[in-house]
């Protein structure tokens, strides 16, 4: 893997667009396809005007705006894909849809050509199967905005290969990503404790807090630009609903808050105001309930080997923009305090082991 392997990008959506982009951007060639001639049109001139921006602000120069749209090439046929050295496809979140490509494009490919998705929600290994030489397959999930948000999870499905691991790091660092690398577990890394996040955030609500108050006290304690409610509200209820239900087949604590299921379902935002001031119990009350549903998705992701620790924190701080992190913030806690936070959702069941391994006792 070199500057001069060209890439494929499948999807020209939100995802797929800015994904281009950015691999453009830090030297790749990128063909960029998708089945919609309209929206491939619409991607190039998007990119075109953010491209356009950054030069305006000074982050860019003229000549490399037009040097990235240079290495950008809309294509319509699919099987112009076929001098690629890595295919990512950012296509609509269906596994009927995804694997009938995955099917295409081993037909397409020659075998040793990485092929990655950047699915959020299925499982690599269910994906796998529509690849012809499934260990050359693998995750590549990008975080919103993708042509320049940092974090990059890097799934590894069962036969993915570690060569093909090695290329996709190297394919990371090339386009100035920092790579995680995952377990093909729900959620990967990131979302395994973010969504719980926005769940606790709601489950607050549905026991009475003020939702304003909620996003007010993790502004202040996470240095967050947005708390969970105005967060969901950019991306739409119904999105944090649906991670959420993908998460639910690891057990209740990841089932959807009752109002997420009626406002998801709904279409509507929540529209959550501005607090003026949570007063200090309250606000210590809410702020342990959402670092205890964290630090619970956490723990449990520490001890299935999804991440290593460290790296929950790396997303926390990069890909989420958080000054608070899962594995700092727990360690700064100290052990008895994490189990107390942790108790509610353990009740009757032993902590997760890596409480034990990673929090020493005083
Ligand atoms: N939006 C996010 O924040 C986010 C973050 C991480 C991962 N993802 C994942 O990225 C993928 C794309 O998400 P998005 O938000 O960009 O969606 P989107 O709806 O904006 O874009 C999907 C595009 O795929 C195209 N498409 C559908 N079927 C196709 C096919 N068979 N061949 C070629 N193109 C096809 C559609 O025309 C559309 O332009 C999904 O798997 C999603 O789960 C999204």
């Amino acid at each position: 893997m070199d500057r001069s392997t060209l890439i494929g990008m499948v999807g020209a959506g939100t995802m797929g667009a800015a994904i281009a982009q950015g691999a453009a951007a830090s030297g790749f060639t990128v063909l960029l396809n998708d089945r919609d001639p309209a929206v491939l049109e619409r991607a190039m001139a998007q990119i075109k005007g953010s491209l356009g921006r950054a030069v305006e602000k000074g982050k860019i120069s003229a000549a490399e705006a037009e040097a990235t749209l240079g290495r950008l090439q809309p294509i319509a046929d699919l099987g112009g894909l076929a001098p690629c050295g890595l295919v990512i496809e950012a296509i609509i979140e269906t596994f009927e849809a995804k694997a009938a490509l995955l099917r295409s494009l081993s037909a397409i490919l020659a075998p040793q050509v990485l092929i990655a998705t950047n699915t959020s929600s299925l499982k690599v290994d269910d994906l796998a199967k529509a690849v012809t030489g499934p260990e050359r397959f693998l995750g590549l999930h990008y975080f919103f905005p993708a042509a320049v948000n940092p974090l990059l999870e890097i799934v590894r499905g069962t036969a993915t290969t570690e060569a093909a691991m090695a290329e996709a790091v190297e394919f990371a660092r090339l386009t100035a990503k920092q790579a995680i690398r995952c377990r093909d577990a729900f959620g990967f890394a990131v979302n395994r404790f973010f969504v719980p996040y926005l769940n606790e955030a709601v489950r607050l609500l549905d026991e009475g807090f003020d939702p304003a108050e909620i996003d007010a006290v993790v502004v202040k304690e996470f240095k967050t630009a947005v708390g969970p409610f105005k967060l969901m509200d950019m991306s739409k209820p119904v999105i944090a609903l649906h991670a959420c239900r993908t998460l639910a087949a690891m057990g209740p604590f990841y089932e959807p808050a009752e109002s997420l299921v009626t406002k998801g379902n709904s279409g509507e935002n929540w529209n959550v105001g501005v607090a003026q001031s949570v007063a200090p119990e309250r606000a210590a009350v809410i702020l342990g309930r959402i670092q205890g549903a964290i630090l619970t998705a956490f723990f449990e992701a520490v001890d299935e080997e999804v991440a290593a620790p460290e790296d929950f924190d790396l997303g926390a701080r990069i890909g989420l923009a958080w000054g608070w992190q899962p594995l700092s913030g727990a360690r700064s806690l100290g052990r008895a305090a994490v189990e107390e936070l942790l108790a509610r959702h353990f009740a009757g069941r032993a902590l997760p082991s890596s409480v034990a391994t990673l929090i020493p006792s005083p």
